[in-house]
């Protein structure tokens, strides 16, 4: 059930608001998730907005790209669980939540999500768009900070007893190798049956030559709104650091690849390294 808009909108950060405006037309398809972001004000990220179009005049499809084909993996995965429950690690204030409980219903146990910050704003929204929020679970907290994540997703209703799906969209790039590298040990020592889907940014260097400037100017665009270097990795990187912790890993795609597989053809990434992010799934 939706509810009336909140009074005033809630204004947020420019790097929180760039994502949300890039992948808005994706918002447009579920009731709730438009109810959402009416109720968001992102104006403050409009001149970040401004310099990526600038940059890249197909920011908006990356944006569109990676969430579509995020969605599509995890259809894949609910397919493979009659009952499951979801961790989104650096959650921000992206709806998809909303989405996957309009579709998977039934399915979800529980959503937990998890970010350092505006957890309390994102339950007070979720609260009053969809009244009952049972099933959704929003903790304030470090996501590389494991072990007492587990331990405080446990007291919040998680069982590893249940499939867990891991999203970490738009996350890898904000946190240190060493944290990445540790996060991905103790998730498949915990507990339980654990799909993971993530993205990540290669290095420019690795872009085709017909992207690579834009790309470079890009992640120095994003840099900059963040005020922090991001982390890149090569396929490899990515694959081995996996295989590494005994991980199976079931998809492995580049830009060009998911561009094929939602939409049939290569308008925009011709080559197989046109794009700067990938996305990998796997099980532990
Ligand atoms: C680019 S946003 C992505 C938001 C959302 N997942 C999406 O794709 O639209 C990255 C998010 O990760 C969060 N984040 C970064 N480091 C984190 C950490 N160590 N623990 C939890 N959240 C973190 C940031 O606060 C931010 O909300």
């Amino acid at each position: 059930m939706i509810s009336e808009p909140l009074k005033s909108k809630f204004k947020i950060s420019p790097t929180a608001s760039l994502v949300l405006c890039l992948a808005s037309e994706l918002y447009r398809d579920g009731k709730t998730c438009q109810a959402y972001v009416e109720n968001i004000d992102t104006s403050e990220g409009e001149s970040l907005v401004k310099s990526f179009k600038q940059v890249f005049e197909h920011s908006e499809s990356i944006a569109i790209l990676r969430k579509r084909y995020i969605r599509l993996l995890f259809e894949d995965y609910a397919k493979q669980f009659p009952k499951f429950q979801v961790c989104i690690l650096g959650a921000g204030l992206d709806p998809l939540s909303l989405y996957l409980l309009e579709q998977y219903s039934d399915q979800i146990e529980t959503i937990f999500e998890v970010d350092m910050e505006s957890m309390d704003e994102k339950r007070a929204m979720y609260t009053k768009l969809i009244g009952d929020t049972a099933k959704l679970k929003l903790i304030t907290h470090d996501a590389t900070d494991i072990d007492p994540l587990l331990a405080e997703l446990k007291k919040m209703g998680y069982h590893s007893s249940i499939p867990t799906i891991f999203l970490l969209e738009g996350f890898v790039y904000y946190i240190s190798r060493d944290k990445f590298s540790t996060l991905l040990e103790k998730l498949a020592a915990a507990d339980g049956q654990k799909a993971v889907i993530l993205d990540y940014v290669i290095p420019f260097e690795a872009v085709h030559e017909s992207n690579r400037e834009k790309s470079r100017l890009m992640l120095r665009s994003l840099e900059k709104g963040l005020g922090w270097p991001i982390m890149v990795y090569h396929t490899f990187d990515i694959t081995g650091l996996i295989q590494f912790f005994k991980g199976n890993i079931i998809t492995s795609d580049s830009t060009q690849a998911m561009e094929k597989t939602l939409y049939g053809e290569n308008k925009i990434y011709i080559q197989p390294t046109s794009g700067f992010m990938e996305i990998i799934s796997f099980k532990f």
